[in-house]
């Protein structure tokens, strides 16, 4: 089968029960049992008025932001009480504030703000011994005379303390100088060569030369962004990963990759649903297919 999406060694269900949902994740949240989901990883659309195939990106902002804490409250009432919501949101120069006002009414309204996560798109580092700059990863260019070009969106991570413990070293990365091996001991929550990554998460797109054919969809998230949030939360046998925004299923395929237990993920949208099904060899099941209501 041809390669549909970004997913390098396309994923099969495997270990991971997969349940892919068509229809609007409130009303599918709502059949679920409240407290049993371990973790979300989701992006929303972000009000841009970005062309998806189905949904209209461009309510009224205030009609949008109520929207926005409807379905914060269903995935905070499916959360169990040590459970995370990973919130991936960007902006656009013309409404830089958006990312913003979703933290602040989710704070607001319905969880804690436990870490503001970067995902850096692309970057550039001036080298200072070579002198030479270094340009990874990509980026939609702007043609404008005041703006700069857009390179990094937010991951916003919630849960409902903000004090839930972390997996830090998940995602840990080597010391660069070995001598703060021992000079940051006291940071180290084990004696090896792993510090945190911290807040700002390198992850370019992958080179794709056809939209249509490898990533048919306008705002996708790397399935490897998804994969961090899961093993930053911690993981464990039993673990239960949801995405009420699925699109064509990167955070499925990070569930996969990463053995969770169970996944489920929910879109309006029969386009994107069918190529995130054919992805994982299984189908799209309507919502009324849940079982009991609620469970
Ligand atoms: C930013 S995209 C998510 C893309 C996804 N992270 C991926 O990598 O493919 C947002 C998605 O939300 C879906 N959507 C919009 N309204 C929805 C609703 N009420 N319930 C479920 N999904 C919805 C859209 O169809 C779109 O695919």
């Amino acid at each position: 089968m041809k390669q549909l999406f970004e997913s390098d060694g396309c994923v099969s269900a495997g270990k991971t029960k997969l349940e892919i949902y068509l229809g609007d994740c409130v009303e599918g949240m709502a059949r679920l049992r409240s407290k049993s989901v371990d973790l979300v990883v989701t992006s929303p659309p972000y009000n841009l008025g970005i062309k998806y195939s189905a949904y209209k990106d461009d309510r009224a902002r205030e009609a949008y932001l109520e929207w926005c804490v409807s379905w914060g409250e269903a995935i905070k009432r499916v959360l169990k009480d040590d459970g995370a919501l990973f919130l991936n949101v960007g902006a656009c120069p013309s409404n830089p504030m958006l990312p913003h006002e979703i933290a602040k009414a989710f704070s607001d309204h319905v969880f804690r703000l436990q870490n503001t996560i970067h995902w850096i798109k692309s970057i550039t580092i001036d080298d200072e011994e070579s002198e030479e700059s270094i340009s990874r990863g990509h980026f939609k260019p702007i043609s404008s005379p005041r703006f700069l070009n857009d390179c990094h969106e937010y991951v916003f991570h919630f849960t409902k303390t903000g004090k839930t413990p972390i997996d830090r070293l998940a995602v840990g990365v080597p010391y660069a100088d070995k001598s703060n091996i021992a000079r940051w001991a006291h940071t180290r929550e084990e004696s090896r060569d792993r510090r945190c990554r911290g807040n700002t998460w390198f992850i370019p797109y992958k080179t794709i030369r056809s939209r249509d054919m490898e990533r048919p969809h306008p705002a996708t998230f790397p399935a490897k962004l998804a994969e961090y949030c899961i093993l930053l939360h911690g993981r464990h046998a039993g673990l239960v990963v949801l995405d009420p925004f699925l699109g064509i299923g990167n955070a499925a395929t990070a569930a996969c990759r990463l053995g969770v237990k169970q996944f489920i993920g929910f879109d309006i949208d029969p386009e994107y649903l069918e190529v995130a099904a054919a992805a994982h060899k299984t189908r799209v099941i309507p919502l009324n297919e849940i079982i009991g209501s609620p469970r």
